[in-house]
């Protein structure tokens, strides 16, 4: 019995993929990278912005003449798309030929889902509205000589524009105890170099089976274990690192010196908008202790662009402050409205054409900073 996975999203999805390719491979199927083969096929889908739920339809919407062909092929869809109720109602009945739809708090039933969809033969619809920490997850890492590791789930940040918080629900950190085993399995089994620590938020880590179990300490520790590895972590929310990650993050050779410091606006009053709870001046306090600190970090960034009420002004002041910053990578992004999110509904929204030129007007300047430094 073979399996394929179609994966959308960020690295959380990635490492998600590695988990669904486990769990397959824990109740007897391999892996193909051909579609056509596969005797079932997951799709681990995103929905960050439209164009990434545009592309999983288009994925899924494909695979209806092959199911035709052989009836017995089992889809699945899972993600942040299948999440969202509505979002799982309509493909579900858009797409009949979808055998199982399972959101992401419930993704660790889908062996069960299987057996289910297996024994009675019928279309399997499971989405629950909260989750908690699954261990003892099986893995199947397929990133190389990284192994990705979650210290923690979900989001309490509700950035006005972001779906994350409503998909991924609140923030739930991993048992340190359970994170340094993972760590230490991960090091002596002499596959891989590297360790990147996972979350939408990881400087609000909190170990719940430790008093002061902050993420520096969870740093710390990690360090201290031993064997040859390097350790870096994302995602970084301003607001939250601490001068204590970043004093560790300066003395510890293990960790690797970058940092990817998702700012999205350079101009206050659209970072107020986009509740992101600090200020521009803020963000290059941050920066400019990073720098003097590790005067060699790599720095990557996050911008969203054509927020609503993004003045010509604003933009600039986004502008000059990747000027000042000079990020070695930037991650932009025309921002895409999300359905139940703040934002959805404020005034002034941007039409496509700016977005368009703003996005273009950052990869350029991005493409002039990495040819300054010779990347
Ligand atoms: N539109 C555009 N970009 C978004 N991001 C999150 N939500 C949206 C949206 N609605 C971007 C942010 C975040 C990254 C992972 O995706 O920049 O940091
Ligand atoms: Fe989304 Fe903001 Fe949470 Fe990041 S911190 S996942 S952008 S709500």
């Amino acid at each position: 019995m073979l399996y394929t996975i179609v994966t959308f999203g960020c690295q959380m999805n990635v490492h998600e993929s590695e988990k669904i390719a486990g769990m397959l491979e824990n109740i007897g199927y391999s892996y193909t990278d051909s579609k056509e083969a596969a005797d079932i096929i997951v799709f681990n889908t995103c929905a960050i912005r439209e164009g990434a739920e545009d592309r999983a339809l288009g994925n899924i919407g494909n695979l209806k003449r092959m199911k035709k062909a052989n009836p017995n092929k089992i889809i699945a869809v899972a993600g942040c798309m299948t999440q969202q109720k509505q979002i799982a109602e309509k493909l579900f009945k858009t797409f009949p030929f979808i055998d199982i739809i399972v959101g992401t708090h419930n993704l660790y039933s889908l062996p069960i889902l299987i057996k289910e969809k297996q024994e009675k033969n019928k279309r399997i619809f499971s989405n629950v509205e909260s989750g908690e920490v699954c261990e003892n997850v099986p893995v199947s890492r397929t990133s190389g000589e990284n192994a990705w590791v979650n210290i923690m789930y979900g989001c309490n940040n509700f950035c006005t524009y972001c779906i994350v918080p409503y998909v991924r629900g609140r923030e739930m950190s991993r048992k340190k105890e359970d994170i340094l085993n993972e760590c230490k399995n991960i090091i002596s089994c002499g596959k891989y170099k590297q360790i990147t620590l996972l979350g939408q938020n990881v400087n609000s880590y909190h170990a719940p089976d430790y008093e002061n179990g902050n993420f520096a300490d969870l740093l710390k520790s990690i360090c201290r274990l031993d064997g040859d590895f390097k350790l870096t972590f994302m995602t970084s929310h301003p607001k939250d690192i601490s001068d204590e990650v970043i004093e560790i993050l300066a003395s510890e050779d293990k960790i690797l010196k970058e940092l990817h410091l998702p700012v999205q606006s350079g101009s206050t009053k659209i970072l107020k908008a986009m509740n992101r709870k600090y200020t521009r001046e803020h963000y290059l306090y941050i920066v400019d202790k990073i720098k003097n600190k590790i005067p060699n970090i790599r720095l990557t960034t996050d911008i969203i662009v054509g927020f609503p009420g993004e003045t010509e002004e604003d933009f600039n002041d986004t502008c000059s402050l990747i000027e000042y910053v000079k990020y070695d990578g930037i991650f932009a992004f025309m921002y895409s409205k999300r359905s139940g999110t703040v934002a959805e509904n404020m005034p002034n929204q941007i039409p496509d054409e700016i977005k368009n030129f703003r996005v273009n007007k950052i990869l350029e300047m991005e493409k002039q900073i990495q040819k300054k430094k010779g990347i």
